[in-house]
């Protein structure tokens, strides 16, 4: 099969500056970012290259870099058979793909109304949303903590996460603030490290608060946002009701918020 190369003539074509494969499932990538291109923390874009008829095949990407980066990076699982990653996982710097220039989401914190302490809960490709909301400076000055929980299968799959953490608590314009009030609790489900199981459970349990030395989500304190799979949105939604939460919005704000981790 043929596919037609994304050039830079293509419309919205960028090009690629970095490439990083994490595990054979996951890889990261940056682009130059358009000069006129705005965004707010936590949302998403569509990305991708050309088929075999030279049309566009986009899939949802959440931006997963801050918002004063000149470049925009993004994360990304290799489906094998996907029509898309299993393309995109191959492409190499000065490469060109194309993207769309229209941010939306409800992943971004004009969606929660004010709180004291807000949970990020991804599991897998679900943490790049959060990758860009914790190096925003207004993050730090909505919230007096943050606590960022990231389940995978094994440990090979933190890694992003936890480079993630390193480099935004040694940013020189906000690892400051990160280092006074982000808390990074990774956990794993299919290989044993310090926090075995996932956050839907621990949360369940309580074991997540006992982790953290904080009291159970209270709708008055706490905000939640939500990243992951179908199965680990649904559970944490229902948790989240059961804590009286109220899902929140671009329009109207509310007590957490969910989005989906995109596959393609
Ligand atoms: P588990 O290994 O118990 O299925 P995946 O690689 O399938 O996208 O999953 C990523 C992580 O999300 C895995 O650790 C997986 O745990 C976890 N997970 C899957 N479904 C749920 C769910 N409903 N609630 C919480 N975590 C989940």
């Amino acid at each position: 099969m043929t596919f037609f190369e994304v050039t830079p003539e293509t419309d919205d074509a960028v090009k690629v500056l970095d490439v990083k494969h994490w595990t054979d499932k996951l890889f990261s990538f940056s682009v130059e970012r358009p000069t006129s291109f705005r965004f707010r923390s936590g949302e998403f874009i569509m990305l991708g290259l050309l088929d075999t008829l030279g049309k566009p095949l986009l899939r949802a990407y959440s931006v997963a870099s801050p918002s004063w980066d000149e470049r925009l990076s993004f994360y990304s699982i290799k489906v094998p058979d996907g029509p898309l990653t299993s393309r995109l996982q191959n492409i190499q710097v000065n490469d060109y793909i194309i993207m769309r220039k229209k941010p939306v989401g409800t992943l971004v914190l004009d969606a929660l109304i004010p709180g004291k302490r807000i949970y990020m809960i991804a599991t897998g490709t679900g943490i790049a949303p959060f990758a860009s909301l914790v190096r925003d400076p207004e993050l730090y000055d909505k919230y007096k903590q943050v606590m960022l929980i990231h389940t995978c299968r094994d440990k090979a799959e933190l890694a992003f996460g936890k480079d993630l953490v390193d480099i935004t608590k040694k940013d020189p314009l906000i690892g400051e603030f990160a280092i006074e009030s982000l808390v990074y609790l990774p956990t794993t489900t299919r290989e044993s490290s310090d926090v075995i199981g996932r956050a839907t459970d621990l949360i369940r349990s309580g074991k997540l608060f006992s982790l953290l030395s904080v009291s159970p989500f209270s709708a008055e304190k706490d905000r939640v946002m939500i990243c992951g799979s179908l199965a680990m949105n649904t559970d944490m939604k229902k948790i989240c009701e059961e804590f009286g939460f109220v899902e929140g919005a671009n329009s109207q704000p509310g007590h957490y918020v969910v989005e989906k981790a995109f596959v393609g």
